[in-house]
């Protein structure tokens, strides 16, 4: 059985998506536990509610963005995992802390990257007047959303969207393609190499 320790900062909507997914669809893998930055998050009482240790590291009870990263990572290495997926973990890592997870720690970004990094994507998309949008999932690494991207969802944007439908838009996809990537990465069908990442769908994909 694989180990996925998954990152929260707030609702936690893919984090669901991700348990049920593996619990419903019987991966190779175990959530093992979930860790947030915030004490509010909600996330944390599904993540309870299904028996997984749920987890708070407040970054603000450290003085400094590295010795935040250290705690954290002395954490979730308490629980020795073989992945690590971001999902709505709302804080920039230190080079330090991604180079421990190098080609092992995933993270959903609510754009078509290289498009619209950083925050308010919709928003973004919706300024730049884009007639489609979506969802990346990515290798982390040091440069703040681009890593190396191993799948992606479009939605197209209607002339009428305001930032809250197209975000309800894109995360339903997002719920459906995390999910995917993870469940390839633990059955071994997602390589990394030479920065390039690739996914082989499994049989019951098309
Ligand atoms: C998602 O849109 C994700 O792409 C972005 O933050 C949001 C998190 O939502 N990184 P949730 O906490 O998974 O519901």
């Amino acid at each position: 059985m694989r180990r996925i320790v998954i990152l929260i900062s707030g609702r936690g909507s893919n984090m669901e998506a991700i348990i049920r997914a593996a619990q419903d669809e019987k991966w190779p893998a175990r959530i093992v536990a979930v860790v947030s930055n915030r004490a509010d998050a909600s996330g944390l009482h599904y993540a309870a509610e299904q028996g997984i240790p749920a987890i708070v590291v407040p970054h603000k009870d450290y003085a400094t963005r590295e010795a935040f990263d250290a705690a954290l990572q002395s954490r979730i290495d308490e629980f020795s995992p073989d992945l690590l997926v971001l999902a709505g973990f709302m804080r920039v890592l230190t080079s330090r802390f991604v180079a421990h997870y190098a080609g092992r720690m995933l993270n959903i970004h609510p754009s078509l990257l290289p498009s619209f990094v950083g925050l308010a994507t919709h928003n973004q998309a919706l300024a730049a007047g884009v007639t489609i949008h979506g969802a990346t999932v990515h290798f982390v690494t040091a440069d703040l959303d681009h890593g190396p991207i191993v799948a992606q969802a479009t939605v197209p944007v209607l002339p009428d969207d305001t930032e809250t439908t197209l975000a309800a838009r894109v995360l339903e996809q997002e719920h459906i393609i995390y999910p995917r990537v993870i469940r390839a990465f633990v059955e071994g069908r997602v390589s990394l190499i030479d920065g390039i990442a690739r996914m082989t769908p499994d049989n019951i994909e098309s």
